[in-house]
């Protein structure tokens, strides 16, 4: 290796970062290693057609459900979230319901000592105290005393500081890609049940390579305002289940306490009527949950108007204004826009378009929406609204929660029990604040 400041194809100075090589020894290792199978038909005797029955419930009801159902032996899961957030905790609740239901559990941690978790499981009480632990910074000794145990369910605490062997700086990429890797081998190879918790960086990305996500077969995030109570759990990837499928939970003294009925909790205190909130009945996962979306719109000041959105795609809101300006007269150019989405939920469910538009409009033409106004519906290009899914279940959950004026797509009129507004457009919508 040398020294190099200039790169040798274009020129520029100071540009070359280092990069380790994995090591050289993998290849003839793994070629080493390479065995002779031969390839039996899919469905044989020895192989059931899919490990569904298998599952393993972590007795936590709301976490299940993120699964798809429980854990499916021999798949890894990537738990993620920020510093603080409750991922030890967590994931030291779901170990003892497992272990309290007859399941064997080895917890790992690179991160914390003997006591430190020691004392996490004497807050948390219950059976947390008898989940079997080692503290250890290397994940060959995690794996290697997993190996004596054969779990069905074993934690690695966390996928930063459990370190492989020669991969390089602690959290660094090749590590971080080394220590995965090997925590998939012995799932695969055991049937065991690994949950890899890593850090999220301050972007909200899965620290180490992006490739992490592609190793593993769930990746959940586990997220929430660090000041709040509440916590969501959320899947992003799941080779085996819905992703977006929430789960919401109260971090109380005695740990993390799931949230049976989550249906307003993503509405803010509404003390009084006031311009720019506008309320969806949006889909989070399957279920539908009445979102409160808060729009703020002011002239820009100079250059290029800012569009800053919380929990709300800015692709997305780049569409919704465009579609406003141009059918619903609501010219929203050269504004600096601020939407935020409450209670940090994000949105992914373009029913809730209706919605953000009527926000917008809202705090545009500085018109209270109604208190009790919900809105459903996907905007089209032409300014329509479009159909839905989950409509009934929807609009029932804004009745349940006191909405009693709920704005549908015309398109949905006829199938729907309750009564609600109609709307074929979003302009419609907006006249409906003029007037
Ligand atoms: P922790 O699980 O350590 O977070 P992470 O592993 O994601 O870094 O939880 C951190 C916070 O949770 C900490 O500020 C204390 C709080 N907490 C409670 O409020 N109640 C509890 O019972 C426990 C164990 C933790
Ligand atoms: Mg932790």
């Amino acid at each position: 290796m040398r020294w190099e400041g200039r790169c040798p194809t274009c020129q520029s100075w100071n540009s070359l970062s280092e990069v380790r090589a994995e090591g050289s020894a993998g290849g003839s290792t793994r070629a080493a290693s390479l065995e002779l199978h031969d390839p039996s038909p899919l469905l044989g005797s020895s192989v059931s057609a899919d490990r569904e029955a298998d599952r393993i419930a972590s007795g936590i009801g709301v976490v299940d459900r993120v699964l798809g159902g429980g854990f499916v032996p021999g798949s890894v899961i990537l738990l993620g979230g920020a510093p603080g957030i409750g991922k030890s905790t967590l994931l030291l609740q779901l170990a003892a319901c497992v272990d309290e239901r007859g399941g064997s559990v080895l917890y790992a941690s690179g991160e914390e000592s003997h006591g430190q978790v020691a004392l996490r499981a004497s807050r948390l009480g219950g059976g947390a105290g008898r989940v079997a632990f080692i503290a250890t910074d290397r994940m060959d000794a995690a794996l290697a005393a997993a190996a004596a145990r054969t779990p069905d369910l074993l934690c690695l605490d966390s996928v930063q500081t459990l370190a492989a062997d020669g991969a390089g700086s602690a959290g660094g990429v090749a590590q971080v890609r080394a220590s995965a890797a090997a925590a998939h081998e012995f799932a695969k190879r055991t049937g065991t049940v690994v949950v890899l918790v890593g850090h999220v960086t301050k972007g909200g990305g899965l620290a180490g390579p992006r490739s992490l996500e592609h190793l593993v077969d769930v990746v959940l995030h586990f997220e929430g305002q660090r000041s709040g109570e509440y916590r969501m759990l959320r899947g992003s990837k799941n080779r085996f289940g819905a992703t977006d499928e929430l789960a919401a939970f109260r971090m109380r003294e005695t740990g993390l306490e799931p949230v049976a009925d989550p249906e307003g909790l993503f509405l803010g205190d509404r003390p009084a009527e006031s311009s720019g909130s506008a309320v969806a009945a949006a889909l989070h996962g399957t279920r539908p949950l009445l979102t409160e979306i808060q729009a703020l719109t002011t002239p820009a000041r100079y250059g290029a108007p800012q569009r800053v959105t919380t929990g709300f795609p800015p692709r997305r809101l780049a569409i919704l204004l465009a579609v406003l300006q141009r059918h619903a007269g609501v010219p929203l150019g050269d504004t600096d826009v601020f939407l935020s989405v409450v209670g940090g939920a994000r949105l992914t469910d373009p029913g809730a378009d209706l919605a953000v538009c009527a926000a917008l409009a809202s705090s545009h033409l500085d018109r209270p929406l109604g208190r009790r106004s919900a809105f459903i519906g996907e905007v089209g290009l032409d300014g329509g609204l479009r159909r839905v899914a989950r409509i009934e279940e929807r609009v029932q959950a804004a009745v349940r929660a006191g909405f009693d004026d709920v704005v549908v797509p015309a398109a949905h009129a006829a199938s729907l029990e309750a009564d609600c507004s109609v709307a074929e457009g979003v302009g419609a919508v907006v006249d409906g604040l003029r007037a």
